[in-house]
């Protein structure tokens, strides 16, 4: 009988919580494991080492080294940030301690994308990932809380947001008031939950953009997602690779709702290939490349599909960009 009771609590034993962390070495407290979150390239990782002490710690973000932290020994708290992706990041914090013991901690964070059609929901387990409104133990080495100089910060590092989030203006196109660091422009400290932002985003572009938006609103024909107010479904509040921070190439960024879409809906060439749909000069935009958005207006326009002309005039549409030189 006791030897059978023994039997039951040993294949009980590795049901017990493993993770009563007090007995790791290393233990990583942001960002929280299986957590998601709106948008985001980066993450800052803050590792605590309770006992030992290690010389360096490597962050690694699905199994690829981002981070080789050194000269930390002594430190309590190793603070950091890395480039995540929308979708899954495992993020593992790991160093051999000065005992010769490897020690490791690793955390699961989930980043949503509006264009993304696989990563627009977060997988079941996961909760959302708000770190403002939740205490904790930053506040004892950073300025947590807003700063009058904030909200026009002579320079960037006069903005206490900046320490932490420095990253977000580190982007080839930035727009005008994160690069400025007004960032309470848009994130309202006193809101709940904590610099949550106006919804839809169209109420929060309306109060700089509101001239623009209220001229396409008069428009016939207006595209399903401007009309939702769906703005930075398109556009990163803050920058991206691209101009007009759009989160994508703009054909990409068609491409990721208007799956499968190709140049064969404007005309096939004799020779069978599709009309170009990027890859060129943008004929009536210098400077850009050619793309869905040098056709469909994104917003809205007074034609037909948001063409830029009436596309009745198939020659006038056409002529638009090819001049008289028009190959038909
Ligand atoms: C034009 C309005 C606007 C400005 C200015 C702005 N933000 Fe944001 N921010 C947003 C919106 C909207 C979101 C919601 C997530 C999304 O849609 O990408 C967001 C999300 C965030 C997030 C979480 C996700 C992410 O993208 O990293 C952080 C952190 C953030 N903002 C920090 C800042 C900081 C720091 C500044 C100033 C340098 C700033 N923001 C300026 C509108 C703004
Ligand atoms: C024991 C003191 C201490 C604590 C606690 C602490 N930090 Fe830090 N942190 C620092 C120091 C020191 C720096 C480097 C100073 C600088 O870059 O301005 C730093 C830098 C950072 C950076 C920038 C890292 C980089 O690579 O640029 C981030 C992000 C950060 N901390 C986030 C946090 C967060 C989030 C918390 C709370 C979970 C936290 N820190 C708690 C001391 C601390
Ligand atoms: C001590 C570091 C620290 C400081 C200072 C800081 N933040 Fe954050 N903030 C974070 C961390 C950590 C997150 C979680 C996402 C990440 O890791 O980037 C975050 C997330 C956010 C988010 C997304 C919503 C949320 O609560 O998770 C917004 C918006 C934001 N910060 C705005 C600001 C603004 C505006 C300031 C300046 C007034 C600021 N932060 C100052 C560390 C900091
Ligand atoms: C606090 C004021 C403010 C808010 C709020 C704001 N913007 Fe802007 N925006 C500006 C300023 C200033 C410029 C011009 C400087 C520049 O090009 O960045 C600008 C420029 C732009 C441009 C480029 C326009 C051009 O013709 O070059 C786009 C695109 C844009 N904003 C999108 C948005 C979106 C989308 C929102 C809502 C998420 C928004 N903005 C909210 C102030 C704001
Ligand atoms: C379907 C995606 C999409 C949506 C939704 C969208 N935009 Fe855009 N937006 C774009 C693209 C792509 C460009 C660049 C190409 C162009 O100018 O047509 C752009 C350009 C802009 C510009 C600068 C060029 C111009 O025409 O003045 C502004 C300002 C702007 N958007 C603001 C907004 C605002 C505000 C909203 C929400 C009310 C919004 N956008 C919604 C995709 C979108
Ligand atoms: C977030 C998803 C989304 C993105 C991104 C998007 N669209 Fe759309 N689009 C829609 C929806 C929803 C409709 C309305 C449904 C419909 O009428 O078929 C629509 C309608 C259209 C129509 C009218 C179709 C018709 O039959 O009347 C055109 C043209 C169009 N989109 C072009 C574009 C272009 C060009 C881009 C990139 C600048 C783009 N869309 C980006 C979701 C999107
Ligand atoms: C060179 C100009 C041009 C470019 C570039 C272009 N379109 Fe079109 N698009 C048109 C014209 C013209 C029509 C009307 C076709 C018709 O009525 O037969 C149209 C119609 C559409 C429609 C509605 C009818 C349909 O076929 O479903 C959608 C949606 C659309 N385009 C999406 C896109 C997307 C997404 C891209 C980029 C991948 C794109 N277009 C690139 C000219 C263009
Ligand atoms: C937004 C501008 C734009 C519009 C509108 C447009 N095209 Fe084009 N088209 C281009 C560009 C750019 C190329 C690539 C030219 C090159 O290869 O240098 C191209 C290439 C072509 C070619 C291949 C031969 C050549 O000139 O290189 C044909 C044929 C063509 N377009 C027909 C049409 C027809 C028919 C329409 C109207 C339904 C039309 N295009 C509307 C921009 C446009």
């Amino acid at each position: 009988m006791i030897k059978r009771v023994f039997l039951c609590l040993l294949f009980l034993l590795p049901l017990l919580p493993q993770n009563s962390y007090s007995d790791v070495a290393l233990r990583i407290i942001t960002p929280v494991d299986k957590g998601y979150m709106q948008g985001g390239q980066t993450l800052s990782v803050v590792s605590k080492i309770t006992e030992n002490t290690f010389d360096s710690l490597q962050i690694y973000v699905d199994g690829r080294v981002q981070k080789n932290l050194k000269d930390i020994n002594g430190k309590q708290y190793v603070c950091s940030v890395v480039n995540v992706h929308p979708g899954i990041n495992r993020i593992m914090v790991s160093g051999i301690a000065s005992d010769g013991a490897p020690s490791s901690s690793q955390v699961s964070v989930f980043i949503i994308s509006p264009i993304s059609a696989q990563n627009n929901t977060p997988p079941d387990g996961y909760t959302q990932y708000l770190f403002h409104s939740s205490s904790s133990t930053c506040f004892t080495c950073h300025q947590m809380e807003p700063q009058a100089a904030d909200d026009t910060p002579a320079k960037h590092s006069d903005s206490s947001c900046y320490t932490c989030h420095k990253e977000i203006t580190d982007r080839p196109y930035v727009h005008g008031p994160t690069a400025a660091w007004a960032c309470l422009m848009c994130h309202d400290p006193k809101a709940t939950p904590k610099y949550a932002t106006l919804s839809p985003p169209e109420k929060m572009c309306e109060q700089c953009h509101g001239d623009q938006i209220g001229a396409w609103q008069k428009l016939k024909h207006q595209h399903g997602p401007f009309a939702l107010g769906m703005c930075t479904t398109c556009h990163s509040p803050h920058g991206s690779d691209w101009p007009f921070w759009t989160r994508k190439f703009p054909t990409d960024l068609c491409l990721s709702c208007h799956v499968g879409q190709t140049g064969d809906h404007i005309i096939t060439f004799f020779n069978g290939q599709p009309h170009p749909i990027r890859g060129k000069p943008d004929p009536r935009h210098p400077g850009q490349e050619l793309s869905c958005a040098s056709c469909h207006s994104p917003h809205a326009s007074p034609y037909r599909f948001q063409l830029f002309a009436d596309f009745g005039h198939l020659r006038h549409f056409c002529m638009g960009c090819h001049g008289s030189r028009i190959p038909f």
